[in-house]
């Protein structure tokens, strides 16, 4: 697994993920990527690179449709903790709003929870994993 920086939404080959990295807004900090995995395009990541020791923004994680429930979004998510840990990030920082219908917010704190991820804020609003170094197993993957 892989993340191909794609700084224009029309370097993507997957029409999905083109689609929504055109939804996806952009600040000063922010890089999008192609997460690829034998050289197919499987997830689209934005991620805000604020200086360290400020925290590295997971903006967006989306994995296309057809290839979800396969353990991509967890590889993903390792390799974005790997780059965090190689760019000195202590904290990685997300808030968990369901980008399509078939995720409700429930459901992704369920899934970063599990993901070694805690709940800061009122409701939930936001949600961060403090990295040490070395990459964090999760089991079967
Ligand atoms: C959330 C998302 C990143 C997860 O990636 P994924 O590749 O599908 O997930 P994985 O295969 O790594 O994880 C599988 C786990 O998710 C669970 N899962 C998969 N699809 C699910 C669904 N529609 N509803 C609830 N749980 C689901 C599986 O049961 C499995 O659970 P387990 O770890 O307890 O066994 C991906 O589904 C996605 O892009 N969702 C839509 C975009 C979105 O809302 N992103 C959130 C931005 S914060």
């Amino acid at each position: 697994m892989d993340l191909r920086d794609v700084t224009l939404p029309k370097k993507f080959r997957s029409v999905e993920l083109q689609g929504i990295a055109s939804r996806c807004g952009r600040a000063g900090p922010t890089v999008h990527f192609a997460a690829v995995e034998n050289d197919f395009e499987v997830a689209f990541v934005a991620l805000d690179f604020f200086p360290p020791p400020q925290h590295l923004f997971l903006y967006w994680l989306y994995v296309c449709v057809d290839y979800r429930g396969q353990g991509i979004g967890s590889r993903v998510l390792q390799v974005i903790e790997d780059l965090a840990r190689q760019q000195n990030y202590s904290v990685i920082y997300l808030r968990p709003h369901p980008l399509d219908q078939l995720w409700s917010k429930e459901l992704l704190v369920e899934w970063y929870r599990k993901r070694g991820y805690e709940c800061v804020g009122k409701d939930c609003d936001g949600m961060e994993k403090r990295l040490v170094g070395g990459r964090t197993p999760i089991a079967g993957i």
